[in-house]
């Protein structure tokens, strides 16, 4: 397994390849260490992903346009570059708050052919990880093993990282000249949070500084952070539970469907379409989001898990993230590229916290409210 991971994922490539004595974690030193086989490939792959997108013209007037070519959908090299431009830029959401509110806790992760570790040390500090042991490149914590933890233990060789991503043990390793267990420190991404998620930002072309709450907001929201807020979006929801789905098709699809302003409602929701005044549907663009949102309809349906109320937002986040506010719930989908014909879709429940507690009670309950 840890072949696997070195060979795909240029990053991890770029972490192997650091002298013995420089004890920098300079991003730019990184850079500098990709290996030229490396940079020819990135170069390939972009001439093919290249040619693909000049298939397409964006200037094309609306009545004028066509679909893009199915080869976006289908492509590997096409997938990989978007991976490229796409996930491994800007802030991405990955997880929520609610699965890393104490000491200890943790999830893990994986974006494009990045495996993440996130965790909240001893001091209340959230941090991310490459989920990479720095010895020989195994996945460090394995999904689906416990979520809480007072350090991580490498299953391969046993060495031991604190929960601030420091090396506490490096098992058997002695005598070894200018081996210092400090420049062996799991590998920090750039984490931080908006509301009830949490972000991380893979971009190594932006300097590392401590994750500003404004500047996150505008980085990953631009104009609609206060949009957001102000229609019910925050952090005073309690979280209800997660529901996981992989689906046979490209991210785009599901996003594509979601965007569509509604179109499909009539037909492919029926149920929904009847609570809503489709008349009233509307869609505004701002520079990383679009929202759309609708009034409700027939109050006669109002009662404590009135999924709709009286009115419904659904904003998208480019590229990849979904929230829809309606009446007293949110639900969020989180839409991962697994590859270029498969993607994994999540989605998170959230509920006022009065009828959380009512219904609920403080624990985390199961999606059957929502089959
Ligand atoms: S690969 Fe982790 S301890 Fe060897």
């Amino acid at each position: 397994m840890m072949m696997i991971l070195e060979a795909k994922n240029p990053h991890f490539l770029l972490q192997s390849t650091k002298p013995p004595n420089d004890k920098t974690h300079s991003n730019k030193h990184k850079r500098k260490s990709i290996p030229s086989v490396t940079v020819c490939q990135c170069l390939l792959r972009n001439s093919d992903a290249g040619k693909l997108v000049h298939e397409f013209d964006p200037k094309v007037p609306v009545e004028k346009a066509v679909t893009p070519p199915s080869s976006w959908y289908t492509d590997p090299s096409f997938f990989q570059e978007e991976l490229e431009r796409v996930f491994y830029r800007g802030w991405q959401a990955v997880g929520c708050i609610e699965h890393i509110k104490d000491p200890g806790d943790f999830f893990t992760g994986r974006l494009g052919d990045v495996e993440f570790l996130i965790c909240r040390d001893e001091k209340g500090n959230i941090r991310a990880f490459h989920n990479v042991c720095r010895h020989h490149a195994s996945l460090l914590v394995s999904s689906g093993t416990a979520h809480k933890a007072s350090c991580f233990v490498c299953p391969y060789h046993a060495w031991t990282y604190g929960l601030d991503g420091q090396l506490l043990k490096a098992t058997r390793i002695t005598g070894i000249q200018n081996f210092n267990v400090k420049d062996f420190g799991l590998v920090p991404i750039k984490v931080a949070t908006w509301g009830p998620f949490v972000l991380l930002n893979l971009d190594k072309e932006i300097s590392w500084h401590e994750a500003d709450i404004n500047t996150v907001a505008s980085e990953w929201l631009g104009s609609c952070s206060e949009i957001l807020s102000t229609n019910g979006v925050d952090s005073s929801l309690s979280y209800v539970c997660r529901r996981e789905y992989t689906i046979e098709c490209n991210w785009k699809v599901f996003c594509d469907n979601y965007l569509d302003g509604g179109y499909h409602v009539p037909y492919a929701h029926k149920g929904l379409a009847s609570g809503l005044q489709l008349q009233s549907y509307s869609t505004k663009m701002y520079e990383k989001v679009s929202i759309q949102s609708c009034e409700g309809g027939s109050m006669d349906r109002k009662d404590d898990y009135d999924r709709l109320g009286s009115k419904a937002l659904y904003a998208f986040i480019y590229p990849n993230f979904m929230i829809n506010r309606y009446g007293p719930w949110m639900d969020t989908n989180l839409v991962l590229p697994l590859g270029p014909r498969k993607c994994q879709v999540v989605f998170d429940y959230f509920l006022e916290a009065s009828l959380k507690r009512k219904h609920f009670g403080d624990k985390s309950a199961q999606c059957e409210l929502h089959a």
